[in-house]
């Protein structure tokens, strides 16, 4: 941990001491979103997956999940508010056979019991330990952070898990529940400078008709070059697809 020049103490995924040695990537699970970021998330990275409600956060977490589960790629979901059941439910209108995948030990989807911080974070590193998960899901890092006091507190344990997930070749997808009208990527204003990349879902409204359409916006991407285009995109049959040629309200 660095100490800045007025004394106080910063954590930041920057001072990973072990970088990847090479650029190696891993599949959104979006259609259409891997070619635009150079074949995925950087393995190892801590994403921030950003949205107001009803965006589609928790299906595009599921998503990513279904995906690594599918090419033998473990992973594990934290869902901090909803039950698995009601989760899988929820996602049953979408072609993924999620109990296959948790029957044959590729998808654990785990509640914590105890909401305390370092009980949250040890069930995490050992839920990926004991699967061998190369992905992670938490639904929400809003609510997590909500049991710390601090925003130092918070800072560190973006920083802690992100050394974890590191450590064990794993990537994670940090779901953030933003208010409406808010300018902010984030619940505590800052996981989108510790976090490696930042996705933003929206539904942007059309000025002229009123109507919504849903968009998706890589808004930063270690490693990357991508576009900074609001990229219109449907939840369908197989998830979410995005459409990056199609005019954004055509
Ligand atoms: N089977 C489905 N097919 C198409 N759209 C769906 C389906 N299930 C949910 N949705 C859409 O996704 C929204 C919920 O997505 P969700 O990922 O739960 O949002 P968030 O986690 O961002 O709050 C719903 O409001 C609905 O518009
Ligand atoms: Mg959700």
């Amino acid at each position: 941990m660095k100490k800045s020049s007025n004394g106080s103490s910063k954590v930041s995924a920057a001072d990973d001491p072990d970088p990847p040695a090479k650029d190696v990537r891993v599949c959104t699970g979006v259609h259409g979103l891997d070619g635009l970021l150079g074949g995925g998330f950087p393995v190892g990275s801590f994403i921030l997956l950003s949205g107001t409600c009803g965006t589609g956060k928790s299906i595009m977490g599921m998503q990513f999940l279904y995906e690594g589960a599918e090419k033998g790629e473990p992973g594990v979901y934290l869902s901090m508010e909803e039950e698995p059941d009601r989760l899988i439910y929820d996602m049953s209108g979408f072609s993924w056979d999620l109990r296959k995948h948790m029957d044959e030990g590729r998808l654990v989807i785990a509640k914590p019991e105890i909401y305390e911080s370092d009980a949250i974070k040890r069930m995490i590193v050992d839920s990926v330990e004991r699967i061998g998960a190369k992905r992670l899901v938490i639904d929400s890092f809003t609510l997590l952070s909500s049991y710390l006091e601090h925003p130092f507190d918070v800072r560190k344990m973006v920083f802690d898990l992100s050394r974890e997930i590191k450590k064990l070749n794993c990537t994670a997808l940090a779901i953030s529940d933003v208010q409406e009208g808010t300018h902010s990527y984030s619940t505590n204003g800052f996981e989108e400078f510790v976090a490696d990349g930042v996705v933003v879902l929206s539904l942007t409204q059309a000025s002229a008709t009123g109507a919504y359409t849903r968009t998706l916006l890589v808004r930063k991407m270690r490693a990357t070059q991508h576009s900074l285009k609001l990229m219109p995109f449907k939840i369908e049959k197989g998830g979410l697809k995005l459409y990056p040629e199609a005019e954004l309200f055509g």
